[in-house]
C-alpha cells in the first residue's frame, strides 16, 4: 500500500485535481499548515462517551497518540465513532457491536489515513475495532483503556463486576441489607477504565496483545497509570511507522495467531463471550474457530492466572505479575511462534527474552497450573447440535456430572416475573432453563447467569446448573450452559423443554442431553412458533443478519 495521506481515496466531483485542491483548502481551514498536509495521516478512532465511563480516560489517550503520531513526523486525525459502554445499552450491548464494526471499517475506508490506531476497552468495542479493522485492512494498531483499579470496603479490595455480582448474591440472599449494598455501589467502580477483573474486556485486550495487533506489553496496564500513557504514545509512534512500512491487519491477524490467542484465552480463564468474539474476528480474515479446535486446544492448556471471577486477583495484579508477555513465555512450547506482530516481530523474537520476575502466585508456572485444562469448553447433544459453551474453570465441581428435572422460563420477561415468586416449583437440585434469549431473539444478552431463585438463595443455596441461549458476563461464575445453537427461537431443541423434563449435563463428556425421545422432540418442534421479528430500522437489519453464536454472531453478509 503506498503512502498517499490526504489525497488518499478522494471525494467524487469527477475532477481529482479539483477535489484535492478543495480537500486542502478545507484542512487548511482547521489551521493545518501545507507542509503538515503534506506527509502522512495517522487517523484515531475516538470512542469517547458520556455513556461509557470505561472510556473515561480517552481525551488523554488521544494526545498522547496525537503527540507519538506528531513526534514521528506525522499529522494525528481524531475522529469518533460510536462507543458501546456495556450497561448503558438497551436491550444489549451485543446488537450493536456489529454496528460499531461497520462504523469502523466505513469510516476507516471512507477518510483519508494511512493508518489508524484504534483506542477501545470496554466489552463490545475491542471486537468491534478489530473486525472493522481486519475488513478495511489498512495498518491498524489497537490501544485499550486499561482495566480499573480496585476500590475497599471494609477492609477488603473491590473489583467491577465479579463482586458486584457477589455482593448482590448476598444481599438477595439476606446476608447484607440494603445500606451496606448502597456502599458497596459506590466502592465497586472507583476509577477510569474497563472492569477490574479478567472479565469480557480484559480477555479481550490479551487477545489483541497476542494477535500482535497491540502493542507488547500494553494489555495489563491500569488505565491510570503513567505507563498506559506511554503505550498511547508508543500507539502513534508504531501507527507512523507502519505508514512507511505496511503491515496491514490481515499480516497479523492469522490461523495462526487466532490460535495464539485463543490458547492464551483459555490460560488466562477468559471470558465466555470472547469465543464468539475471537470468532467473529477471525471471520472477518477468513478463518474458522470450530468448537472441536476449542475443546483440542483446551484440554493441552492449563489455566495459569489466578484471577477473579475464576481465581482471586484483579487486573492491577495481573499487570504487577508480569501481564501477557508472562503467560506467553509459559506456554511458548505450544503457540506459533512464526507469527508477526504490529512492529514487524516474530512472536518467537519477542519471546527470545527472559523477561521480567514474575509474581507466581498471580501468574503460575505451565507445571503448576491453576489448572491442568482450560477455563472453557465446548459441549454437544441433542439439546445443542451446533454446540454450546460452559465455563468450566467457574463452575463448581460437584455439579460437573449432574441430571435435574428442568425449571423452563419461555422468555426474559417470564424470568423476570416469576424466579422470585415464592411459589415456584424449584429445588435447589433443578436445572434452570431459559429459552427466547438468542442472537435472533433478544441479541443475546448477558442474562444466561440466572439468578438463583430467592427462595433457595435465602436457604443458602449459591449455584445450580443453568442453561440458555444467552451470554453471561464475563465477570460471572457458576455452573451455566451458554450459547446454546440452534438458539430455540428459530427452533433449536432448546425451544422443544418442558418443564419437569430431565436434563443431563456432563463435562467428563463434555454433553448436554434433553432426556426425552427424538421423536417426542420433533413433535413439540414441529408445533413450535417464531417470536415476532422486527420490522424497521437497525433492528430489522440484525434479526435478519445476525448469525448464531458458532460464526461469532457477525452479520451474514460482512463475514
Ligand atoms: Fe465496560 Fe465492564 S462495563 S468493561
Amino acid at each position: 500500500m503506498s503512502k498517499k495521506g490526504i489525497a488518499n481515496g478522494l471525494t467524487n466531483y469527477g475532477d481529482r485535481d479539483f477535489s484535492l485542491y478543495l480537500r486542502r483548502s478545507f484542512a487548511r481551514s482547521m489551521g493545518i499548515s501545507a507542509p503538515m498536509l503534506a506527509g502522512p495521516i495517522v487517523g484515531i478512532a475516538a470512542t469517547e462517551s458520556g455513556f461509557n465511563n470505561c472510556h473515561r480516560n480517552m481525551p488523554e489517550l488521544v494526545e498522547a497518540v496525537s503527540r507519538g503520531v506528531l513526534a514521528a513526523g506525522g499529522l494525528p486525525r481524531v475522529f469518533p465513532t460510536i462507543s458501546l459502554g456495556e450497561v448503558f445499552l438497551n436491550p444489549t450491548s451485543m446488537m450493536f457491536r456489529n454496528l460499531m464494526a461497520m462504523d469502523t471499517e466505513e469510516m476507516i475506508r471512507a477518510q483519508p489515513m494511512d493508518a489508524v490506531v484504534l483506542i477501545g476497552g470496554c466489552d463490545k468495542t475491542v471486537p468491534a475495532q478489530l473486525m472493522g479493522a481486519l475488513s478495511a485492512n489498512i495498518p491498524a494498531v489497537q490501544l485499550v483503556t486499561g482495566p480499573m483499579s480496585t476500590g475497599r470496603h471494609k477492609g477488603e479490595r473491590l473489583g467491577a463486576c465479579t463482586d458486584c455480582r457477589r455482593f448482590w448474591g448476598k444481599y438477595r440472599g439476606g446476608e447484607i441489607d440494603a445500606d451496606e449494598i448502597e456502599t458497596i455501589e459506590g466502592n465497586l467502580a472507583v476509577t477510569s477504565g474497563t472492569c477490574a477483573v479478567m472479565g469480557t474486556a480484559s480477555t479481550m485486550a490479551c487477545i489483541g496483545e497476542t494477535l500482535g495487533i497491540a502493542l507488547p506489553g500494553t494489555a495489563a496496564i491500569p488505565a491510570v497509570h503513567s505507563a498506559r500513557l506511554l503505550a498511547a504514545e508508543a500507539s502513534g509512534r508504531a501507527a507512523m511507522a507502519l505508514t512507511a512500512k505496511p503491515i496491514t491487519p490481515r499480516q497479523v491477524i492469522t490461523e495462526k495467531s487466532v490460535a495464539n490467542a485463543l490458547r492464551v484465552l483459555l490460560a488466562v480463564g477468559g471470558s465466555t463471550n470472547a469465543v464468539i468474539h475471537l470468532t467473529a474476528i477471525a471471520g472477518r480474515a477468513g478463518v474458522k474457530i470450530p468448537y472441536a479446535l476449542i475443546n483440542r486446544i483446551s484440554d493441552e492448556t492449563p489455566v495459569l492466572v489466578d484471577l477473579k471471577p475464576v481465581g482471586e486477583g484483579y487486573m492491577e495484579d495481573f499487570f504487577a505479575a508480569g501481564g501477557v508477555g508472562a503467560v506467553l513465555r509459559e506456554l511458548k512450547s505450544l503457540l506459533h511462534l512464526d507469527t508477526i506482530d504490529v512492529e514487524g516481530r516474530t512472536l518467537g523474537e519477542r519471546l527470545e527474552d527472559k523477561g521480567e520476575w514474575v509474581d507466581r502466585k498471580v501468574i503460575r508456572e505451565f507445571a503448576d497450573p491453576v489448572s491442568k485444562v482450560g477455563g472453557l469448553i465446548a459441549l454437544s447433544g441433542n439439546l445443542a447440535p451446533q454446540g454450546a459453551i460452559f465455563k468450566r474453570a467457574a463452575a463448581t465441581e460437584s455439579l460437573f456430572e449432574h441430571e435435574g428435572r428442568a425449571v423452563v422460563f419461555e422468555n426474559l420477561e417470564d424470568l423476570a416475573s416469576r424466579i422470585d415468586d415464592p411459589a415456584l416449583d424449584v429445588a435447589a437440585d433443578d436445572i434452570l432453563v431459559l429459552k427466547n434469549a438468542g442472537p435472533k431473539a433478544a441479541a443475546m444478552p448477558e442474562a444466561g447467569y440466572l439468578p438463583i431463585p430467592r427462595k433457595l438463595a435465602r436457604q443458602g443455596v449459591k449455584d445450580m446448573v443453568r442453561i440458555s441461549d444467552a451470554r453471561m458476563s464475563g465477570t460471572a461464575f457458576g455452573t451455566v450452559v451458554l450459547h446454546v445453537a440452534p438458539e430455540s427461537a428459530i427452533g433449536g431443541p432448546l425451544a422443544a423443554v418442558r418443564n419437569g423434563d430431565r436434563i443431563r449435563l456432563s463435562v467428563a463428556k463434555k454433553s448436554i442431553e434433553l432426556l426425552v425421545s427424538a421423536e417426542e422432540i420433533q413433535k413439540r418442534l414441529a408445533e413450535h412458533v417464531r417470536p415476532d421479528a422486527p420490522s424497521r430500522g437497525y433492528g430489522a437489519l440484525y434479526h435478519r443478519s445476525v448469525t448464531q453464536a458458532p460464526d461469532g454472531c457477525d452479520f451474514d453478509f460482512l463475514r
